[in-house]
């Protein structure tokens, strides 16, 4: 927000102060191949489309009404899956709104919160919405994540596992270790891309009564543009996030986002062959990058971090841009000279190591 504008004044004086998130590049452009922001390019179970479309054709008019407030029937089938129980179970518009409203529920006015300093970038713009003291720590030489130089003095920790930008994991083990040695300290594992490493703390929510995780159904799911995120999480603490739901907005699921969820959770043999074959693009992927002198972090995630000897980041992404492939810079950032490439299908992956190889022969 800019203070030269006089109508400044009318605002929250916070307001002022801002900095909000800034999302990877969407474009209508369908000649663009988008490998910027982690979205699934195989999209949904086919499920997902019969139910909508089978939901229009018998039922429009049910979208004159509500949805259902506490979306218990989407609820119920997540539980089921995880095998816990319906009120260890919260849903939220995307996970971004699940974690606003976690940050507002365990967070504010409950002293400092702890990330790591290279992360998902929407977490300091979150705090600083609701004024919410926060300090980072560093990352190990070889950017893994090491909990012992978590701040002692912070009240609540976030870290996605594996870790946003880099797409490096911490073993469960560890995390485990971490919230069992913490007990008065909120822990909040953010899960977006977990089901690419194929190993959760969900069912550590039952031992631990402070530990959440969050789950996206944007990334593993195929289904971004619906907007569906989950918190799991002792019953207590469940609840208390409804309650705070419900004092902002009482219907953040649509009765579509609803259907298609539960179509999405039922298809299981669809969202195990979805994930297979992006593990095995992604191996596919750094090995090709490693051939054309790249080096690549370990990724456990739906996306890979890439740096070149010789070319510089900020090269690389305007010449992919030209070439109209979008993938993710962050300058002014520790990882300034790597770029963040989702892993898009086999010929996507073909097409952006074609276009590097002909800028890295250019310059040779
Ligand atoms: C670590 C992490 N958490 C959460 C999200 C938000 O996902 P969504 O709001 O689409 O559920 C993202 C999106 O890129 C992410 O990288």
């Amino acid at each position: 927000m800019t203070r030269k504008n006089p109508n400044h004044i009318f605002f929250n004086p916070n307001v002022n102060t801002l900095k909000p998130y800034v999302p990877g590049q969407q474009t209508n452009d369908t000649e663009y191949v988008k490998l910027n922001t982690n979205e699934n390019p195989f999209g949904p179970s086919p499920r997902v489309k019969e139910t909508i479309i089978q939901f229009l054709e018998n039922s429009e008019s049910q979208l004159r009404l509500y949805p259902e407030p506490e979306s218990d029937s989407l609820r119920k089938v997540i539980a089921q899956k995880f095998s816990i129980r319906d009120d260890e179970v919260f849903v939220g518009n995307g996970s971004d709104e699940v974690l606003s409203l976690c940050f507002l529920s365990f967070f504010a006015e409950r002293g400092t919160l702890s990330f790591p300093e290279l992360t998902y970038s929407f977490y300091p713009s979150i705090a600083k919405l609701f004024k919410i003291p926060f300090s980072t720590f560093k990352l190990k030489k070889d950017f893994s994540l090491d909990l012992n130089f978590v701040d002692q003095k912070s009240a609540s920790i976030i870290f996605p596992n594996p870790n946003a930008v880099t797409g490096i994991a911490l073993p469960v083990k560890k995390i485990e270790s971490f919230v069992c040695k913490n007990p008065n300290k909120l822990i909040i594992i953010d899960e977006a891309y977990a089901d690419f490493n194929r190993a959760s703390c969900v069912p550590l929510i039952k031992k631990y009564s402070n530990l959440l995780v969050i789950q996206t159904f944007s990334k593993s799911r195929g289904m971004a543009g619906l907007r569906i995120g989950i918190c799991f999480g002792n019953s207590y603490l469940i609840n208390g996030l409804r309650s705070v739901k419900n004092s902002f907005n009482s219907y953040p699921i649509d009765s579509l986002a609803n259907i298609a969820a539960i179509s999405a959770i039922q298809d299981e043999s669809w969202f195990e062959k979805n994930i297979s074959m992006i593990i095995e693009i992604r191996s596919y992927f750094m090995l090709e990058l490693e051939k054309l002198g790249f080096k690549v972090l370990p990724s456990s995630a739906n996306f890979v971090l890439a740096t070149h000897p010789v070319i510089k980041a900020k090269v690389l992404r305007e010449y992919l841009n030209l070439n109209k492939i979008l993938v993710r810079h962050f300058p002014n950032t520790i990882v300034s000279n790597w770029l963040r490439i989702t892993i898009g299908t086999r010929e996507n992956c073909n097409l952006i190591l074609t276009v590097l190889k002909q800028k890295i022969s250019e310059v040779k």
